[in-house]
């Protein structure tokens, strides 16, 4: 078959990670016989350098076009002035907003011979295997008013925690049939005893509940959940929560995972247009040494390929390559290891 991927490498160690992404991908279409036309777009710092935009209207309309968009990372030091009127972080949340990915899919498994490259006891960490769903285009990242002004004589900021029952539906649905595919249990996480936002969430979330009985859904307040991801991490299946509470914990999970260059993510539209990113960042500190972990980039090839192409047996196999190469002892140096990003990824393609 055949698929056109957009791929946005952004700034820092994106660029590295998406190329080693792409020669597996590659492979793949060898293997499998399938065509990946890939087109190349700018995001973030380097597309404020070069066209004056954090995300120009071309390639967010290439992106819409596009089968899937494979994104490495944003920002940098050299952006990060907040004065600026115009920021890396901005040209992603408007990629995401441009293509309507309301869910972000991330999984955080521990591989058990990363246990030890985690900071938690490895008693802890037996049988971790969380998918959490956190809503993507709403929430406190976009609500209205935002913004800074003077009033009273006082300098003010304002963000807003606004969701429509619709937005909250939507991603509430796919974490139950994510659930059903998986051990059948939601955990919805907010903060209801202080947030009307979150009041609207768990009415609809319960709502979700009934609807689903053979699901198990429990109510968990986001300062319970944080702390339940230390000391029980095995206790959750899937976790559904508001954009920002999503994004705290979705860090704070990739901790559980040894590394945070391990973990992949996946955002999906009502279309099968999806965005496909590692959850890490752009790490100025290491970028053009070619030393980052390549497999969250690859794991979210992986995802691609079984959330946007439906090729399953293909993303198994990445899976599968990843899994191995771990158990084998390959290591680069977030993992305690020093194999470079490029011997990482020739590393998984020999085994693919
Ligand atoms: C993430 C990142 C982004 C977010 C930033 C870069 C805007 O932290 O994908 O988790 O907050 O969503
Ligand atoms: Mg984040």
């Amino acid at each position: 078959m055949n698929f056109n991927i957009t791929l946005l490498p952004g700034d820092g160690i994106g660029p590295e990670v998406v190329a080693e992404a792409v020669r597996v991908l590659e492979s793949i279409a060898n293997r499998y016989s399938h065509t990946f036309n890939f087109s190349e777009g700018l995001i973030g710092g380097c597309s404020i350098d070069k066209c004056g935009s954090s995300l120009t209207d071309e390639t967010l309309a290439d992106c819409k076009a596009a089968d899937a968009v494979l994104l490495g990372a944003v920002g940098g030091p050299k952006w990060d002035d907040p004065s600026a009127e115009d920021r890396p972080e901005r040209g992603l949340l408007a990629l995401r907003k441009g293509l309507g990915v309301f869910a972000n899919l991330r999984p955080v498994k521990v591989h058990p011979a990363l246990i030890d490259s985690s900071p938690l006891k490895p008693e802890k960490l037996k049988g971790v295997d969380i998918m959490v769903v956190r809503e993507l285009t709403g929430g406190l990242y976009f609500g209205w008013p935002k913004g800074r002004d003077i009033k009273d004589g006082r300098e003010r900021a304002v963000d807003t925690l606004e969701y429509y029952d619709y937005e909250v539906k939507r991603v509430m649905e796919l974490a139950f049939r994510l659930a059903k595919g998986r051990k059948k249990k939601v955990s919805s996480v907010d903060k209801a005893n202080v947030l009307e936002s979150s009041r609207l969430w768990r009415q609809i979330a319960t709502q979700a509940g009934k609807e689903n009985p053979d699901v198990e859904l429990e109510h968990v307040l986001v300062d319970t959940a944080s702390m339940r991801l230390i000391t029980a991490p095995a206790s959750f299946d899937v976790i559904v929560t508001e954009n920002m509470f999503g994004d705290i914990l979705t860090d704070e999970a990739s901790v559980l995972a040894g590394s945070m260059g391990m973990l992949p993510s996946a955002s999906l539209s009502e279309s099968t247009v999806g965005l496909y990113e590692p959850i890490h960042g752009s790490a100025p500190d290491i970028a053009g040494k070619g030393i980052a972990n390549p497999i969250g980039t690859i794991l979210s090839s992986a995802m691609m390929l079984r959330h946007s192409f439906n090729l399953e047996a293909e993303a198994a196999a990445i899976e599968k390559a990843v899994d191995f190469v771990i158990t084998d002892g390959c290591r680069t140096v977030d993992i305690g290891g020093k194999l470079r990003t490029r011997q990482m990824a020739d590393e998984i393609i020999k085994v693919l």
